[in-house]
């Protein structure tokens, strides 16, 4: 099984990642608020990769069942219902309810997949849902992490790290015959450097330290935690949900909304 990743969505076209089995990582904050929703019931979260498209789609459907869901520097973008806190994504908030979600790299990264044959979306949070999902697969594997703009040089430590987290796990089952590319060799150097304190990483990494500044200290605590959550959001036609058996392969259907 040959685990490659890729550090910064915006390094990858979507073409390139058609077919493949692909784990988004968008530990602050996207990939936790997904997994958060989810696991509170939310119906399915719809990746957008524009405010614009988020709008144009929610024109049909904005009602008491869907909510906008998102960010633009870290805070809520304006007319949405929610930002981009795990937190605010409670069950009370979003049981039954599909989420048109839009953020600045995390969600990009998700729209990037929408041609992938099975796509799944890893934080720290779930770490061992998606390690098992991975050997569930028994395939070629693509990580890729949001990372963060082009303009700030694309790599973000925390995401990277998380990937790391992942290939180490994966590594662990040596008769998995495990093959990885350079830069998952780099992504597992950088955990076993960084990943002893997850959260002293991401109170220290870029983004850990705007969020702060910005008055969302709490988020990185919640994003810190290890194996809290076990369950897997994967791509399924033009939205994500829970995994709820089989290989989570996506199923190909005649989709593509995903804007
Ligand atoms: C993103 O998609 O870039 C992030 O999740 C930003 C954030 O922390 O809200």
């Amino acid at each position: 099984m040959k685990i490659d990743l890729c550090f910064s969505q915006s390094q990858l076209d979507e073409m390139q990642l058609r077919d493949k089995n692909v784990i988004v990582i968008d530990v602050l904050r996207s990939s936790t608020t997904v997994v958060n929703a989810l696991q509170n019931g939310a119906r399915e979260i719809i990746p957008v990769g524009s405010i614009e498209s988020a709008v144009k789609i929610s024109g049909s459907l904005f009602g008491d069942v869907t909510l906008r869901g998102g960010e633009r520097n870290g805070k809520i973008i304006q007319g949405f219902n929610l930002g981009n806190s795990p937190s605010e994504y409670s069950e009370a908030m979003v049981r039954g309810k599909s989420i048109i979600f839009c953020t600045t790299n995390g969600s990009v990264a998700m729209v990037k997949s929408r041609y992938a044959r099975a796509m799944a979306v890893a934080g720290f949070v779930n770490m061992s849902a998606v390690v098992e999902f991975v050997r569930s697969l028994q395939s070629d594997m693509m990580i890729l992490c949001a990372g963060r703009p082009p303009v700030t040089g694309g790599f973000s430590l925390e995401d990277a790290v998380c990937a790391g987290m992942i290939v180490h796990q994966l590594s662990q089952d040596k008769s998995a015959g495990i093959e990885l590319t350079d830069p998952s060799q780099a992504a597992l150097s950088l955990y076993k450097s960084f990943g002893k304190s997850i959260l002293k990483m991401l109170k220290n990494t870029d983004h850990g330290r705007y969020l702060a500044e910005i008055g969302f200290a709490e988020d990185i605590k919640l994003c810190a935690q290890v194996d809290t959550i076990q369950i897997v959001p994967v791509l399924s036609g033009t939205s994500i949900k829970l995994k709820k058996d089989g290989t989570g392969s996506h199923e190909k259907e005649a989709p593509k909304s995903l804007a």
